[in-house]
């Protein structure tokens, strides 16, 4: 997969730019707040609508603007080329939130762009995905799946508005007349949309598991084993018959206790707990080889490699697993920003700085 070209109108900071990446290494230096990670958000956003910053519509459109416009070609690797044009308006403008065509064709929500163009982004939150809450390993498997399949969003977000309206119905149980029955109904719905959730995430898992323990063993010079393990929250017996056993302790808690919503997936080092025993090298090299992992599995499903994107990672890196990450993105499309270019002057990676929203080419 290919970036060609992008150009971005009233994007946070950016009032115009036309950024045309390099096939291969592109790096994007500046100072602090000066639109490097926002640059690349808009990039990612290509990928089917969402901030990898979690940002909300308001926060992506300049401020003070109606409205902001991305416009980009991508080409794959078999030469098929794609116009995409990407909108975020704001409330009261005549196309509100994220809508997107591609060759000209409506596609309504920007979602429906999943697939077209692919990304792995891999940032210094990144970093916490060992030591971090599962909330954080959970985001790490959703956001790529759901660029791989295109239903999987639309299934999690089913999921995620059944149990806010569950959750709400359990914290008014009492006052509410024929909640038991309701609650079966929730139940039911819950286990329908939560099921193919869990499913698609422990298929996901399958492939990535192997693909990682590997990057491991080169990274660390097999210095200890990784091992990667989900916790899925039912077995054979399936979500609906674990949600009707939870319905007590549902009821207690006031919100919903068993699901996807739940689930985790344990990293052990040579057997042990990584969440409690990695030190920062093992963590780093861990989520290392879990991005580059996230890339191979695409290339795998899809047959494409997805635009890497690397923000502000490089400086965390110790200078042996900065040569193992760019020697690995070697003939694959790289963006990588950073504060300090005195990096990059040895590559042979084209260089961008960024000061103000404005972008120049060196
Ligand atoms: N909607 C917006 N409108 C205008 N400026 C914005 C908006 N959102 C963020 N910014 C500005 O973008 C800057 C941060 O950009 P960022 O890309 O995170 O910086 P960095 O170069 O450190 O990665 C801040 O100065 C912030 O005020
Ligand atoms: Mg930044």
């Amino acid at each position: 997969m290919r970036l060609k070209e992008l150009s971005l109108q009233n994007y946070r900071n950016i009032r115009q730019a036309d950024f045309t990446p390099c096939p291969e290494l592109t790096v994007i230096c500046g100072k602090n707040g000066q639109g490097k990670t926002n640059l690349l958000e808009a990039v990612w956003l290509l990928t089917g609508g969402k901030s990898f910053r979690g940002a909300k519509d308001a926060e992506l459109i300049a401020r003070d603007q109606p409205f902001s416009v991305l416009e980009a070609e991508t080409e794959t690797s078999d030469g098929q080329q794609n116009q995409i044009y990407l909108t975020v308006g704001g409330r009261d403008t005549p196309r509100p939130g994220r809508t997107a065509k591609r060759n000209g064709v409506d596609l309504g929500r920007a979602s429906a762009l999943a697939g077209s163009f692919t990304a792995v982004v891999f940032e210094p939150g990144n970093l916490s995905l060992v030591k971090g809450s599962p909330e954080g390993r959970r985001r790490f498997l959703d956001a790529a799946l759901c660029q791989l399949y295109p239903g999987y969003l639309a299934a999690w977000r089913r999921y995620a508005r059944l149990l806010t309206q569950k959750n709400a119905l359990l914290k008014h149980y009492e006052r509410t007349p024929g909640a038991a029955q309701m609650l079966d109904v929730f139940d039911e719905e819950l286990a329908r949309y939560g099921q193919e959730l869990t499913l698609r995430r422990m298929d996901y898992m399958k492939r990535l598991r192997p693909l990682a323990i590997a990057n491991y063993r080169d990274i660390s010079q097999a210095s200890e084993g990784l091992e990667l393990v989900y916790q899925p929250s039912f077995g054979d017996r399936g979500l609906l018959e674990t949600l009707r056993e939870s319905r007590r302790a549902d009821l207690k808690a006031g919100f919903s206790t068993a699901g996807p919503h739940r689930e985790d997936f344990t990293v052990l080092l040579d057997g042990q707990p990584a969440k409690l025993f990695a030190s920062q090298g093992q963590q780093r090299s861990t989520v290392l080889s879990l991005k580059l992992a996230e890339a191979s599995c695409a290339q795998e499903i899809t047959g494409e490699h997805p635009v890497m994107l690397l923000d502000d990672v490089l400086s965390e890196l110790d200078a042996t697993r900065q040569e193992y990450l760019l020697t690995r993105m070697r003939q694959k499309q790289t963006i990588v920003t950073a504060c300090d270019s005195s990096l990059f002057h040895k590559t042979e990676g084209e260089l961008f700085r960024m000061e103000g929203g404005v972008l120049e080419k060196l």
